[in-house]
Parts: structure tokens; C-alpha cells; sequence
């Protein structure tokens, strides 16, 4: 199901008035954090509304497809659509993040660099379907994310607090930690009609 479009604009209209808000009344991070959770959390609740190309895996690498880029860089939107046993390097964001599981599951890793090595920071946590985690310098900032399933695709939207497919940022090499600079880019071409009819009962 791809009819509900307008969720998904009325959300990008949502954290454009919060990073507004912050920008004007000097809000930081946490105040932005605490209310976008809430709307990413009632985002992904539903699960009707992503277009179908942007759900769509690949046999060999995970998607990761702009929904939607503020023209000011403030924030960005990405549905991560991960094939059966998909993962990421570990990476950081440089910039505030919230995961949103859409469909199926995912398993998030936090990692810290200690004495030239790189070791796991506390325990594996698995995200279902509706939940939200956030990333961010000040919280933790370097993990690994992979899908929870070998056998199905899992997606989760991510929203980020800067132009996260245009950031300068590090994958961490997974014996020594040695970071080394990359850009994410994105994987679409083209971004959804925001402005789609409203979908017919
Ligand atoms: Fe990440």
C-alpha cells in the first residue's frame, strides 16, 4: 500500500516547524529529539504510505532512499530498505538521528573506539515495527545496523538532523576502529510526489 502519501507530508511539515522552532528559540538537540521521536513514532505506526519504489530491495546492497531533503540542509528523510541478511558497516552521523522500524526488524550495535580497538558498547537491542531509536554525538554516535531477519526484507525510516546522504562522515574499520571518511549518497533518482491526490476510501 502506497495510498497515504499525506502522512507522510503532514510529518515533513511536522519537523519543519520544530527545527524552526529550535532555530528561533535557540532549542537544542534534546528538545528537537523528544518531539520528532514522537512524530516519527506515529509515522511508522501505520504502515500505508511508503511508495512502492521506495520499499523495493536490492539483491546485493541496502537502499537508502531520500523521501524528503529541507532545502535549508536542516534535516533529511530516508527509508532504509534492507534485504534478507543486509547490514551496514559501522559508521557514524556527525549529526542527530531517529530510527523508525516500518516493516519487519532491525538490530542496532553501538560501538566505541578503546585503546586502538574497536568494542562493542553494550548490548545488541532489536527495534520492531513502530519502534523509534536515536543516534547523535552527545548520545553515541558509531554503530552497526542490520536487518533482524535472513529470510525477508525489513525497512525503517530514518530522519537526520543535517543532509545526511551529503555529510562528510567516517565508517570505522571493525578490528582497529581506524576511521575512514565516506558519503553516503543516496540511492534514488527520484523523490516522492509530496503532493499526491489524497487516496480514494
Ligand atoms: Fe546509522
Amino acid at each position: 500500500m502506497s495510498d497515504n502519501i499525506e502522512r507522510l507530508r503532514e510529518f515533513v511539515a511536522t519537523v519543519s516547524r520544530l527545527v524552526t522552532q529550535a532555530g528561533q528559540e535557540g532549542g537544542g538537540e534534546a528538545a528537537v529529539l523528544a518531539q520528532a521521536s514522537g512524530a516519527l513514532a506515529a509515522l511508522v505506526a501505520q504502515d500505508d504510505w511508503l511508495p512502492e519504489e521506495m520499499a523495493r530491495p536490492h539483491p546485493v546492497y541496502y537502499q537508502q532512499h531520500l523521501l524528503y531533503g529541507d532545502p535549508l540542509d536542516r534535516f533529511s528523510l530516508v527509508s532504509f530498505v534492507w534485504g534478507p541478511g543486509q547490514q551496514t558497516p559501522v559508521h557514524d552521523h556527525t549529526v542527530w538521528g531517529l530510527i523508525g522500524v516500518l516493516r519487519g526488524a532491525e538490530i542496532d550495535q553501538r560501538y566505541r573506539v578503546d585503546g586502538g580497538r574497536l568494542v562493542a558498547d553494550g548490548e545488541e537491542v532489536l527495534l520492531g515495527a513502530g519502534q523509534v531509536a536515536a543516534v547523535s554525538p552527545t548520545l553515541g554516535d558509531v554503530h552497526r545496523v542490520r536487518n533482524a531477519y535472513d529470510d525477508r526484507v525489513s525497512i525503517s525510516v530514518h530522519l537526520y538532523g543535517g543532509n545526511i546522504g551529503r555529510i562528510r562522515r567516517h565508517v570505522y574499520d571493525a578490528a582497529s576502529g581506524a576511521p575512514k571518511p565516506f558519503v553516503s549518497g543516496y540511492s534514488n533518482a527520484l523523490v516522492p510526489n509530496l503532493w499526491a491526490p489524497a487516496a480514494k476510501a
